[in-house]
């Protein structure tokens, strides 16, 4: 049976990021795949990456060794079939929980040996979702089609096939009556929830079955 790690990198349980991460895990589910969900906010406490190097040791070789509250999320996904991580853009990129996962996933794996790029063997699929209150529209003016870029990169290098899923112009708050928000139209945000929000968590009920039956290449 497939293992696959589902992580909801947003602070806010059963919003738009844990949802969708919940419909890739329902997807995964239904082709047969073991899915453990991790909301990264509930975990112990985390950091970053801390520099220690114990992952460039002889004895822990591509291992992160930094036993706090991220520990345990490293070791599922090293014996993992398949990775999700979904967070939202904080401040035009992913929020700092994520960032703290990214550093330490990335890091562990990375050699400083220019004939061997990677110490990681066990390649799997990655899914990375993030979700925005801007329209993809603005996405290449600004800057968030780069930046969504670089970290498929990177995780295509260093963890998987990585494919990217956005779920944009998502509903903020329930209530934008109570806050005097003039950049957005609330009529238009709740609409958009009632109707575009439903079809892409459909999408990531989808990507969850492929990423089980049929992974994405690189
Ligand atoms: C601290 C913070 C910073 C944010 N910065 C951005 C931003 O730069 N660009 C953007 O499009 N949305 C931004 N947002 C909005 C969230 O990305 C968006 O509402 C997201 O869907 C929230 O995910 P959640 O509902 O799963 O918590 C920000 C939200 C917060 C709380």
């Amino acid at each position: 049976m497939k293992k696959i790690i589902a992580i909801n990198a947003s602070p806010r349980i059963n919003w738009n990021t844990s949802q969708l991460v919940k419909q890739v895990a329902q997807g995964a589910e239904a082709q047969g795949a073991h899915v453990k969900i991790i909301d990264l906010y509930k975990l112990e406490k985390f950091t970053g990456c801390i520099s220690c190097f114990g992952c460039k040791t002889k004895e822990h070789l591509g291992v992160c060794v930094c036993k706090d509250g991220l520990y345990s999320v490293l070791q599922d996904i090293s014996k993992a079939d398949g990775l999700v991580i979904g967070t939202p853009n904080y401040l035009g990129d992913i929020s700092a929980g994520c960032r703290a996962l990214y550093e330490r996933l990335i890091f562990q794996s990375l050699t400083y040996k220019k004939e061997l790029q990677s110490y990681n063997k066990n390649k799997i699929p990655v899914l990375f979702i993030m979700t925005s209150n801007a329209s993809k529209e603005f996405y290449p003016a600004i800057g968030y089609d780069n930046m969504l870029e670089d970290y498929r990169q990177s995780l295509n290098t260093f963890v998987g096939p990585t494919k990217v899923f956005v779920a944009d112009d998502t509903l903020q708050v329930n209530d934008y009556d109570k806050y005097n928000w003039t950049m957005f139209d609330s009529q238009s945000k709740i609409l958009r929830n009632k109707t575009v929000f439903p079809e892409q968590l459909k999408q990531a009920f989808e990507l969850g079955k492929q990423m089980v039956k049929n992974p994405w290449q690189e």
